[in-house]
């Protein structure tokens, strides 16, 4: 069974594909009710004729017993703020949810969607006693993805022609785009750019977020691809190499904190965190992106405890 919690934009449409591609069981777990219900009455209509799933909506976390993927979008209206700055907010709410998933799923694989990204999947792991390699925050597969339509954008090109774009990092300002990776038609990007179009595009992946705002005031089908692909992988033991959150210990020269990394998942969450060849700069700015979230996770976790 998955179970999502949060049953808004982006938790709808996590909902919506599980249901309409017949993944497994779903429960929608939502603070209003109704809209819990709701949503999981509307995608039931959606589920296919052959399909004997089922999909409901409810606020009793009771009903997550037993389920093999929790996925974690609740949030408390903040889409107009910076992602950092509703951290304490979200931590709070998250630490609550730990809770439930402890006391209803503890064998559970989480996947955090909700933000800041980096931090909450930190956090979880701190509040509950969840394996690291149990729990997945999703946001640089989105990234990525951002990055692969800019990059055909500039060079006028398919997106379907660039291979290998890929970002890492934090899913915030400080994410890095690797460019040097990056290839169409089997050449790197970095003899197709400029200097001028690569900090262009970089700007572009980590605002990305601003331009969707700006144009309906939220993104929710680009997360909602990158969560169904991580939960198929978990729920029908496939493995995907994307680049996800997770809890590092050395790897990168990182520990002791969640950013976007190359992953391979499967059944048990994470199978294995990927080391690939990246430019020292490129290591560098992982780096400080590390160190930005490092920096909000030790304000959340003070927060946490007064
Ligand atoms: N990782 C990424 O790449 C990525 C991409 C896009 C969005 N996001 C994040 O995903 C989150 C969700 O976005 P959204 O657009 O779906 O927001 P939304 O439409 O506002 O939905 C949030 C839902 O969470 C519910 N909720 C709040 N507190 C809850 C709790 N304690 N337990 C259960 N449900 C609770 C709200 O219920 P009510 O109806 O009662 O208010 C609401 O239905 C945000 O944090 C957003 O920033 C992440």
């Amino acid at each position: 069974m998955i179970s999502i919690i949060g049953s808004g934009k982006v938790g709808s449409a996590v909902g919506f594909l599980c249901g309409s591609f017949s993944l497994d069981d779903a429960v929608m777990i939502n603070r209003n009710e109704k809209k819990a219900i709701g949503e999981a009455l509307d995608i039931t209509n959606a589920i296919p004729v052959s399909s004997s799933i089922s999909i409901t909506g409810t606020s009793d976390y009771s009903k997550i017993k037993d389920s093999k993927v929790v996925v974690i979008t609740a949030s408390s209206r903040v889409h107009l703020q910076s992602r950092s700055e509703i951290m304490f907010d979200q931590a709070k709410m998250v630490q609550k949810i730990a809770a439930n998933i402890t006391k209803y799923a503890p064998d559970s694989k989480i996947l955090m969607i909700t933000n800041p990204v980096d931090v909450l999947t930190y956090v979880i792991q701190k509040e509950a006693t969840f394996l690291p390699k149990s729990v997945i925050g999703v946001a640089s597969s989105l990234d990525s993805s951002r990055f692969r339509y800019l990059l055909a954008q500039e060079l006028g090109v398919n997106q379907s022609e660039i291979k290998d774009a890929i970002v890492l990092g934090e899913h915030d300002d400080t994410m890095v785009p690797i460019f040097s990776r990056a290839k169409y038609n089997g050449r790197h990007v970095t003899d197709l750019l400029d200097d001028a179009q690569i900090s262009k595009i970089t700007l572009d992946v980590r605002n990305y977020w601003k331009y969707l705002r700006d144009y309906k005031g939220h993104s929710a089908f680009g997360i909602a691809k990158s969560t169904f692909d991580i939960i198929k992988a978990i729920v029908k033991d496939e493995t995907l190499n994307v680049p996800a959150s997770v809890l590092l210990d050395g790897q990168y020269g990182l520990s002791d904190v969640c950013v976007g990394i190359p992953l391979t998942i499967n059944k048990n969450g994470v199978a294995k965190i990927n080391q690939i060849e990246i430019t020292q700069n490129e290591k560098e700015s992982l780096s400080k992106s590390s160190d930005t979230v490092k920096s909000n996770i030790t304000k959340v976790l003070k927060f946490l405890k007064n």
